[in-house]
């Protein structure tokens, strides 16, 4: 990956990031996934990476090389991304969580391939834990806290409702309704979502926009330092 780094006022810090899909097994040779590549929270792990700061990067399945210096936590499914977050997250001043997790999960998995049979099949779902949505009163994190919202419509809107139930510091919103930025492209454009404004940061290549993500969770950092 390229050098990027960034400086974080001359204080080290470790940062936790989750990225990529989950997948939700079926059956021994099925999953449920999503269409998420990762790119976002690699880009992130990459420039947290710079200097001392110690990155966590708790994964999903991705094509992406692992960035150097990143402490690789790989997981497959929402439960084991949830394990991972509550095993690591209190040694982070920072979390952020850029992950697509399966917001459902199969009730069971059965130990043998399905066969087909009938001409529908069903398959119930059950709730996966919202692991972000647990960071403040489940692990009692207290570090700064990024989620993502990534919506089809009411961007802002939906964004500003997971920043407020989530506890979030700020959340970054994209539009992934837009073929030209999100899932598989290269760049992005974003708004981060603060309880009382929004930052646009303008289109552009994931790197630069994981710059501006990184820069502003280590001020927040610094500033609940100083209090
Ligand atoms: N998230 C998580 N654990 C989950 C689901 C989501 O940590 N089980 C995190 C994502 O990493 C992202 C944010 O929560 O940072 C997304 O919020 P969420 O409300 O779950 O978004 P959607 O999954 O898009 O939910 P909805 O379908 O309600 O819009």
């Amino acid at each position: 990956m390229t050098g990027f780094s960034v400086t974080t006022s001359g204080v080290a810090m470790t940062i936790l990031i989750t990225a990529g899909p989950t997948r939700e097994p079926i059956d021994p040779v099925r999953y449920l996934s999503n269409r998420s590549s990762g790119k976002m929270g690699y880009a992130l792990a990459d420039v947290a990476a710079g200097h001392d700061n110690r990155v966590i990067l708790v994964s999903g399945p991705t094509d992406i090389n692992v960035p150097d210096n990143v402490d690789f936590i790989p997981v497959e499914t929402a439960e084991e991304m949830y394990l991972a977050v509550e095993k690591y997250i209190n040694k982070a001043d920072v979390a952020i969580f850029a992950a697509a997790v399966a917001d459902y999960t199969p009730e069971t998995v059965v130990d043998q391939k399905i066969k087909k049979s009938d001409d529908t099949l069903s398959l119930k779902l059950v709730r996966t834990k919202d692991i972000l949505g647990s960071a403040r009163e489940v692990f009692g994190f207290d570090g700064v806290l990024v989620g993502f919202a990534a919506e089809t419509e009411n961007v802002l809107q939906n964004a500003r409702k997971k920043l407020l139930k989530k506890q979030c510091d700020f959340v970054v919103a994209n539009d992934v309704s837009r073929s030209d930025i999100g899932f598989s492209s290269d760049e992005n454009e974003v708004t981060l979502v603060f309880k009382d404004h929004n930052e646009a940061l303008s289109k552009a290549d994931k790197h630069e926009i994981a710059h501006g993500i990184i820069h502003k969770a280590s001020d927040l950092k610094n500033l609940k330092l100083n209090n």
